[in-house]
Parts: C-alpha cells; sequence; structure tokens
C-alpha cells in the first residue's frame, strides 16, 4: 500500500519501486488533467510555503505552478537576503515559524542535511527542493518521469550520467531511483569530479550495472539516456579549479548526429556551456520537456503528500 500522507520528501533513497511507479502515475495523471483545464480545485484552500534559500528558477517557479494548477496558493521567498536568516534566524526557528502560516513546505537550501533539519522541526510536510551538494528528490522524480515518458518506459535503458557527478545533487538523487530499475549506469566525469566512490560501491551491491569512463562519446554510442550536468561552480573552494574543470564536456549537435542520433538528451537546467545550443532543436533533445514534467511531478508530489489523491 502506497500512502505518503503527512510524509516528507527528503532523499530519493527513502522511495520503493512501487512508489515511484504510483508517483509517477498520479504525475501522468496531472498532466491528462491539465491537458483538459487549465486548474484543479484539488488544493482549493491550502498554501504552500516555498522557502528559497539558494538561486533557483525552474524549481521554485515549477512549485509555484504546480501548486497554482492545483488551485492553491503560495508564499515564500527566494533569496536568503531578504528573509530573517539575513538578521541571524536560525533556520530551524524560520521553519517552525512559517510552519504556523501553511500546509505544505518547499524548500532549497545551501547546507546539507537542511531539509532533515526542518522537517524535524516542521508540522507541515517538507519537499527538498534542493539541499547544498547532497539530495534533490523532487528533480529526480520529475527526471525519472521523463525517462518514462520519452522512452516509453525506465527498465532497458542504458543512462549516461555527465558532468560533476561529485557536486551534483541531481544524479545523487537519480541514482537512488534508477538503483530501482533495469538500467545500466554509465558514469563520465573529469578525475576530480567522479561520482563518490561510496554511493558508486552501493550501487554495486545493490546489483545496479555501473561503469565508469572519462570518454563520453564511447558512452554516448551505447547510451539510450544521456543526463548531462553543470559544473556546479558554487561548490568550488578555488575558482581557479572551476575554471580548470568548466567546459570538460561540451555535447554538440555534430556528435550527437555522429555518435548516436537516437539520444535522448536530459539536463536539470541551468546550462552554461555543456550542451551546445546547435542540439535544441533535436528531437531527442528533451530538456525543456523535462522542464515542463517537472510541474506535473511537483502537483503530483504535493497533492500526494497533503492526502489528496
Ligand atoms: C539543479 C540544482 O539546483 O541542483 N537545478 C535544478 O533544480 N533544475 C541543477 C544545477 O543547478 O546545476
Amino acid at each position: 500500500m502506497v500512502d505518503f500522507r503527512g510524509k516528507d520528501i527528503l532523499d530519493g533513497a527513502q522511495f520503493t519501486r512501487e512508489e515511484l511507479e504510483y508517483i509517477m502515475n498520479v504525475a501522468a495523471d496531472m498532466r491528462e488533467r491539465l491537458e483538459k483545464h487549465r486548474s484543479l480545485d484539488l488544493m482549493r484552500g491550502y498554501i504552500l510555503g516555498a522557502l528559497f534559500f539558494e538561486p533557483s528558477t525552474r524549481t521554485r517557479l515549477s512549485f509555484e505552478t504546480a501548486m497554482h494548477r492545483l488551485g492553491g496558493s503560495v508564499v515564500g521567498f527566494a533569496s536568503a537576503g531578504v528573509s530573517s536568516s539575513a538578521k541571524g534566524e536560525s533556520l530551524a526557528d524560520t521553519i517552525r515559524n512559517v510552519d504556523q502560516y501553511v500546509d505544505v513546505i518547499a524548500m532549497r537550501h545551501p547546507q546539507i542535511g537542511s531539509a532533515r533539519i526542518a522537517a524535524e522541526v516542521a508540522e507541515a510536510p517538507v519537499l527538498n527542493g534542493g539541499d547544498g551538494a547532497g539530495q534533490h528528490p523532487t528533480q529526480a522524480l520529475l527526471d525519472l518521469f521523463t525517462i518514462r515518458s520519452e522512452r516509453g518506459q525506465v527498465d532497458g535503458n542504458t543512462i549516461v550520467l555527465c558532468g560533476d557527478l561529485k557536486y551534483g545533487r541531481t544524479v545523487h538523487a537519480g541514482v537512488e531511483l534508477y538503483k530501482h530499475y533495469d538500467c545500466k549506469l554509465i558514469f563520465v566525469a573529469p578525475d576530480e569530479l567522479k561520482m563518490s566512490p561510496e554511493i558508486t560501491a552501493r550501487l554495486r551491491e545493490h546489483g545496479v550495472q555501473v561503469e565508469e569512463t572519462t570518454d563520453l562519446e564511447a558512452a554516448m554510442a551505447e547510451a539510450t539516456v544521456l543526463y548531462m550536468t553543470r559544473i556546479q561552480k558554487e561548490r568550488f573552494e578555488d575558482p581557479a579549479e572551476y575554471k580548470r574543470l568548466k567546459g570538460s564536456y561540451i555535447l554538440t549537435r555534430e556528435m550527437v548526429e555522429r555518435v548516436n542520433p537516437g539520444l535522448t538528451i536530459m539536463h536539470p537546467l541551468p546550462r552554461v556551456d555543456e550542451i551546445a545550443t546547435d542540439v535544441d532543436d533535436l528531437p531527442g533533445a528533451a530538456y525543456f520537456r523535462q522542464a515542463r514534467n517537472g510541474v506535473y511531478t511537483r502537483m503530483a508530489l504535493i497533492a500526494l503528500v497533503m492526502g489528496r489523491v
């Protein structure tokens, strides 16, 4: 029995396969309903608190859009500088306070583990929209939903994760979902930005086929899905190191057409330079559809944790 009522969404590792399938089915249902109606009535009278202590475009706006499309409303802030954390208020106090106002909280914060701290003090369900270099489970869920939508099913795919696998929270959350499916994973990263050996070892123990390489074209040749990521500039202590690693992998249209024209290309966005803009109008370039799927997935999550589906 799948029951998300009152639950927090904190970490990709919290889900069973059955739960993942259920969330994707609800997201597909939301998509269908939005194709018929501009908005729904499901969350009328409910309020989402969108607390973003770190920059965001898609995650915040798609959470807000999701709540509005569900018929609910939103309060919140889009930067730590305009909240009382600028006056020295602790995260726990800010959350405890907002918890007095709202029914559900979506948050992003630069510190790993911050969403868990929030969940401990809040009565309202907390949806983690990114905690530093830690986790980003709602993004991972919309990524999974995008793979299912683009490829017909998740099982049977060979997924290349390329770029900053050390600091990228979307891939940290993503692998925890892919491990429930019959997928092969290929990690492509510069040596300095490899997926942590603990995560790779844990996936292998779980029975997942994982390969690591620095050769993007070789990985692309056998892939069905290529998931590109941005080098996470804001996580580097040394700006010179960022400058050296930036531009490590740049996907061009020529590469896709030559190596594997059938590839589904994803990216959580924002992109910097890791996908050339001439890739955008290839049929397999799915990243803007992926962003749209964020609304359906977040509608599903909000409605599920509030017990409205
Ligand atoms: C990602 C994030 O914030 O981790 N963006 C997003 O939520 N779509 C990826 C990134 O910033 O590189």
